[in-house]
């Protein structure tokens, strides 16, 4: 089997999580089983070294909450600076804010001021990419921290939501699912 088909096979699904119409693919199987999260990292870690016409990034920044799980393993093995963007009121000190839009209201995202220096190379990382409203004011931080964005990196994509398009660099995620 291949790896991609491996980590495709141990996605959790859950029709109907949260709410009613909405279908839940759960990464969690895949961090339970040391084999699949060794060959998840690796996968990761492989691309983001041979995409980005071999720019390699100076910051891995994980969103909140799924991405704390990936970012910081990838970071280190890539020599790369961990940086969270979290949702609002969660970071001490000076920080920069962007809001975005959810499915019901808006929320906020922030980023310590500071944590990406000027002109910095960025990869962002979370599970999965949906509506992309996360990914993208994640892309608003980083630009307005002087940082510039390489590449956005799931798991999981639902292309037919078109949240890659909203995006201001490529995309890429390992499975996709309808
Ligand atoms: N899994 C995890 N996060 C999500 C999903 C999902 O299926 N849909 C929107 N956010």
């Amino acid at each position: 089997m291949s790896d991609v088909t491996y980590l495709k096979s141990l996605l959790g699904v859950h029709p109907d999580f949260p709410k009613k119409g909405v279908t839940f693919l759960d990464i969690f199987p895949i961090l339970r089983d040391p084999v699949a999260f060794e060959t998840l990292i690796t996968h990761l870690t492989h691309h983001i070294l041979t995409s980005n016409n071999n720019i390699r990034p100076d910051v891995i920044v994980g969103l909140d909450a799924r991405g704390f799980l990936l970012g910081p393993i990838i970071a280190m093995r890539l020599n790369c600076s961990f940086v969270p963007v979290r949702k609002g009121g969660k970071l001490p000190g000076s920080v920069e804010v962007v809001k975005y839009e959810k499915e019901y209201g808006t929320d906020e995202f922030e980023i310590q001021s500071g944590a990406i220096k000027q002109g910095q190379n960025c990869i962002v990382i979370d599970d999965l990419i949906a509506t992309g409203g996360s990914a993208s004011a994640a892309g608003e931080l980083i630009k307005k921290s002087g940082g510039k964005t390489l590449e956005y990196v799931f798991i999981v994509g639902l292309p037919f939501l078109k949240g890659h398009e909203k995006l201001d660099a490529p995309s890429y995620w390992i499975v996709e699912a309808e």
